[in-house]
């Protein structure tokens, strides 16, 4: 099977998790596209979804699910989306798609978060991935330095040669070299300095469950 072929895979398996006449999370990204197309088939059983980004939003307005935002929903009972790398115990990093900071809100909301995931994400320890950070503009050259700290190099995330702009009007930083092998540990220390809106590891908001695609099916694995 092709990586494509295991997302629309699990894509469609995350179906069970979504609960007939409940708001449903919805993540971004490319295995996240699979499963909004194929929740396609449950519009008329939901009252509508909260996004993670401007490019889910799109997406699933365009299938005729209605987005409804998060100021409006209290809670939602589960959250679908992807990650760049997952570990054995559910922590991931995520942000690959410069949408960390909103998906980390949506999962806040969520009582359970679901990942699905090829297995090509699965990881021992997390770090290989570059780590996603979003981050205010003027404190990147102290944020390059403070990762420096830790063992990692820090870049800015490009687009058409300009640094790259999130949904929130802010920039990221993706970081090579880092070994997060205390994931709690490092999002608390990441997330206390200043300049960061958000660090790409979710273990405050891990998953609950990931669905993953294998060549021999979907593997469920429960934290
Ligand atoms: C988006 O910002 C990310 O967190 C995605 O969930 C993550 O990058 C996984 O994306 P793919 O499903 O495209 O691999």
């Amino acid at each position: 099977m092709t990586q494509d072929e295991l997302k629309a895979l699990v894509g469609q398996a995350a179906l069970q998790y979504v609960t007939p006449g409940e708001v449903v999370g919805v993540g971004t990204g490319s295995t996240v596209n699979k499963f909004i197309d194929a929740l396609a088939s449950m519009k008329d059983q939901i009252p509508g979804a909260v996004s993670s980004s401007v490019a889910s939003t799109a997406r699933l307005k365009a299938i005729g699910i209605p987005v409804l935002d998060a100021a409006e929903v209290s809670e939602l009972s589960v959250y679908i989306d992807g990650a760049d790398e997952i570990d054995s115990q559910g922590y991931m990093v995520k942000g690959g798609g410069a949408a960390l900071t909103r998906e980390k809100i949506v999962a806040a909301m969520s009582r359970r978060f679901v990942c699905i995931a090829d297995e090509s994400k699965m990881v021992p320890v997390l770090g290989a991935f570059p780590l996603p950070v979003e981050i205010i503009p003027m404190a990147a050259a102290r944020l390059v330095r403070q990762f420096a700290d830790l063992g990692g190099l820090a870049r800015l995330r490009m687009k058409d040669g300009k640094p790259l702009v999130t949904d929130n009007g802010q920039h990221i930083l993706d970081v090579t070299g880092l070994k997060i092998s205390d994931p709690l540990a490092f999002e608390n220390q990441v997330n206390q300095w200043p300049g960061v809106v958000t660090v790409g590891v979710f273990a405050h908001q891990k998953a609950a469950v990931c669905l993953l695609g294998t060549p021999g099916g979907v593997r469920t694995l429960n934290f």
